[in-house]
């Protein structure tokens, strides 16, 4: 009997101390594989050194800790680091400092991380600027802010639309800051009133269009996707010819000058381009006619084909009746540009003008 009894309390003690360690273990698990993360022992120090009894009671910071761990922990701006978001990027903890000495508070610099990197460089050198209108534009760059805010006034646009049209230049008048391109015989290169080339720039591998009577020419990838383009057209009934292509400085020199004296500047500036700045210099474009239309270039059917169509064979119509605000040019339903298939499908799709998605999709503010 007494020796039944004991077995018995064996048991219930090996039972006990089975829960006992059971429900320790289950703690310790929890404990080790739960969110919350504890401030690093390097940052402890830190914080006991200071005598920072109050960042044990905040919630954990990864900046704070990240900050006590580095050389560049600035007492001063303790509460600003616990409310900057961690980032695993380079320069992060380092720039912090320098945002807050311009002046930037914690949901500021948040918002600076928010910024593309070249943005972010060029606000380290700055005094603090008013940002947080545009954190969540794409194409915002900081060197136009003063631009953006100015145009803002001025107008009813949404700010998406004031960012690139000011990025366009639009808020100047057309031909009084022209800068000179750098890639003049890129396919993808932009001329307008804001952007010209070189009097002397003659593009490479110029070649004469397949259908010319007058030795009209274009670079060589466009000439050979002008000849598709125009078979392409006549299969579909659609009979469409080249007039100009490309043309020298001195020749469009010659055609706005002669334009000016019949017409006047301003007249002359809504459809021919001043010297250096038509695309027609560039040899990537070319102006169509439909030799059976009697007293214009083309007619509304030929203008829907080449609207609908002219993409796929690497050219987008460049000036259209919704971009007469952008390009500062009427309509001109002959007047197509070659980018491509790739380029010119994606300028297609997105109907903007060439200048708004190239403002768009590719620069790199
Ligand atoms: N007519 C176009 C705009 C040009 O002269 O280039
Ligand atoms: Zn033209």
């Amino acid at each position: 009997m007494k020796r039944k009894k004991l077995k018995k309390e064996v048991l219930l003690i090996i039972i006990l101390s089975l829960t006992i360690i059971i429900i320790g273990i289950i703690i310790l698990l929890t404990r080790n594989t739960g969110s919350k993360e504890y401030y690093s022992k390097e940052a402890i120090q830190v914080i006991k050194e200071n005598k920072l009894s109050d960042v044990y009671k905040s919630d954990y910071s990864k900046t704070l800790d990240k900050m006590l761990q580095s050389n560049n922990f600035n007492i001063e701006y303790i509460e600003e680091y616990i409310n900057i978001e961690y980032l695993n990027i380079d320069g992060f903890i380092n720039n912090i400092n320098t945002y807050l000495k311009i002046g930037y508070n914690a949901q500021e610099i948040n918002n600076i991380f928010k910024l593309s990197e070249k943005n972010q460089s060029k606000l380290l050198k700055l005094a603090k600027k008013d940002f947080s209108k545009y954190i969540d534009i794409k194409n915002f760059n900081i060197d136009n802010l003063d631009r953006y805010d100015d145009y803002l006034k001025k107008t009813e646009k949404d700010i998406q639309t004031v960012v690139t049209y000011v990025n366009i230049n639009l808020d100047k008048e057309f031909y009084t800051d022209s800068t000179l391109v750098e890639n003049s015989n890129d396919l993808t290169v932009i001329v307008n009133k804001y952007h010209h080339v070189d009097k002397e720039f003659v593009p490479k591998d110029l070649v004469t269009l397949f259908d010319t009577t007058r030795g009209a020419k274009m670079v060589r990838p466009a000439a050979e996707a002008y000849k598709l383009f125009i078979e392409a057209a006549k299969e579909d009934g659609i009979t469409l010819e080249s007039t100009t292509a490309y043309r020298s400085y001195s020749f469009q020199n010659t055609l706005y000058t002669n334009y000016v004296a019949q017409d006047g500047v301003e007249a002359a500036d809504t459809y021919s381009a001043r010297p250096g700045s038509s695309e027609h210099q560039l040899g990537l474009a070319v102006d169509l006619n439909d030799p059976n239309v009697i007293g214009a270039r083309l007619d509304e059917k030929d203008y829907q084909w080449v609207l609908k169509n002219s993409y796929k064979y690497g050219f987008i119509v460049r000036y259209t009746e919704a971009g007469v605000p952008i390009t500062g040019y009427m309509e001109e339903p002959w007047h197509i540009r070659y980018l491509g298939v790739e380029l010119a499908t994606k300028v297609y799709e997105s109907g903007l003008t060439y200048e708004e998605y190239y403002d768009l999709y590719m620069m790199e503010y």
